[in-house]
């Protein structure tokens, strides 16, 4: 078979704007590696790559795509080989090092090695793969290399880093653990939420589209639907959902990012610590939240949300949602 550039469809078609396409991208979880080769003076070359992927068992191709304004294009395409060495967790200094223009020689104070092949290895990765290149296809702003694995070591046994909307994800990870291990108490979450939560509907009052508020509401209709005791994942969503359209109503990006963490915690909580009970005795409160936002009034949905914590926290004896 040869490649086929196929002709756009003669459709009416959404103009893609790229910054959300990047964010939706991200929306898929990858691993990171380090891609080298050699420079014409046998020399190390790399850069941090998360569009590594596996192509053919038979033969064995693997793939990555690099950039055209990449400095290193010319060197990959000379070389004519490459290796791939896929980063453990630990290794996300080793993942900003190698995606840093500024950095001249990236492989200072690296622990590496040649390969059988030729190319350069980085110390301590979850594995590394040899490649000569098999093909090189031009495709956008970017070249496709697929190459044939010549060469191929395990290394550690530690978990993989994970790139995930824009980040690495053991922020995540160790959220979680600080969760499940019960290191993370009630007191200050609920300080927390009270502090996070309460700027952001401040900030939501006055900036706060309709529809987004409208989408608050519709999180609290999908709280109030998912009561059976049965429902747990549904009712976790929709309490995530609240509290990220909230976050996302707030129109501050650090903020959100914050409130990401906080529905990490919420999730985990809901999940491994506290089976949340329904409480239809909260159901006027979220009402209350919603209807301060139409009104623009800060005080009353900030107080609402205390009072909602208030109340969750004092309970009837059941266990409580996060
Ligand atoms: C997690 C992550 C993944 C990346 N993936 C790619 C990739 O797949 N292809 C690419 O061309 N650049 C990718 N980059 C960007 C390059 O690492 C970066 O542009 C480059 O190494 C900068 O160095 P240079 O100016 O010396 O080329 C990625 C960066 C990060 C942080």
């Amino acid at each position: 078979m040869t490649t086929t550039t196929l002709a756009a469809p003669q459709v009416e078609v959404d103009a893609i704007d790229p910054k959300l396409f990047r964010q939706l991208l991200g929306c898929f979880p990858t691993g990171v590696a380090v891609v080298t080769t050699n420079n014409a003076d046998g020399s190390p070359a790399g850069l941090t790559c998360n569009s590594f992927s596996s192509v053919s068992l038979e033969p064995p191709l693997v793939l990555f795509s690099l950039r055209k304004a990449s400095s290193l294009l010319p060197t990959f395409v000379e070389s004519g080989t490459f290796a791939i060495n896929i980063l453990s967790q630990s290794q996300d200094a080793l993942s900003g090092r190698f995606a840093s223009s500024k950095i001249a020689d990236k492989f200072e104070g690296v622990a590496w090695r040649k390969g059988p092949l030729g190319t350069p290895l980085v110390d301590d990765c979850l594995a590394s793969f040899e490649c000569s290149v098999h093909a090189r296809h031009e495709a956008g702003d970017h070249v496709i290399f697929i190459g044939e694995v010549k060469h191929m070591s395990p290394g550690c046994s530690d978990h993989a880093l994970v790139f995930y909307k824009g980040a690495y994800m053991m922020l995540a990870e160790s959220l979680r653990k600080l969760v499940i291990d019960g290191k993370l108490g009630t007191a200050d979450i609920d300080e927390a939420y009270r502090a996070l939560y309460g700027t952001l509907l401040r900030l939501a009052c006055d900036r706060a589209t309709d529809a987004e508020i409208d989408a608050i509401e519709a999180a609290v209709d999908g709280i109030e639907q998912s009561q059976e005791l049965h429902a747990l994942p549904q009712r976790i969503d929709a309490m995530a959902s609240f509290f990220s359209s909230i976050a996302q109503a707030g129109h501050n990006e650090a903020l959100r990012l914050m409130a990401q963490t906080m529905t990490t915690v919420l999730r985990e909580r809901m999940t491994h610590v506290i089976p949340a009970h329904p409480r239809p005795d909260v159901f006027p409160l979220r009402r209350k939240v919603v209807k301060c936002l139409r009104a623009r009034d800060a005080d009353g949905a900030a107080g609402a949300l205390d009072e909602l914590i208030s109340t969750l926290r004092k309970g009837s004896g059941a266990p409580l949602p996060a």
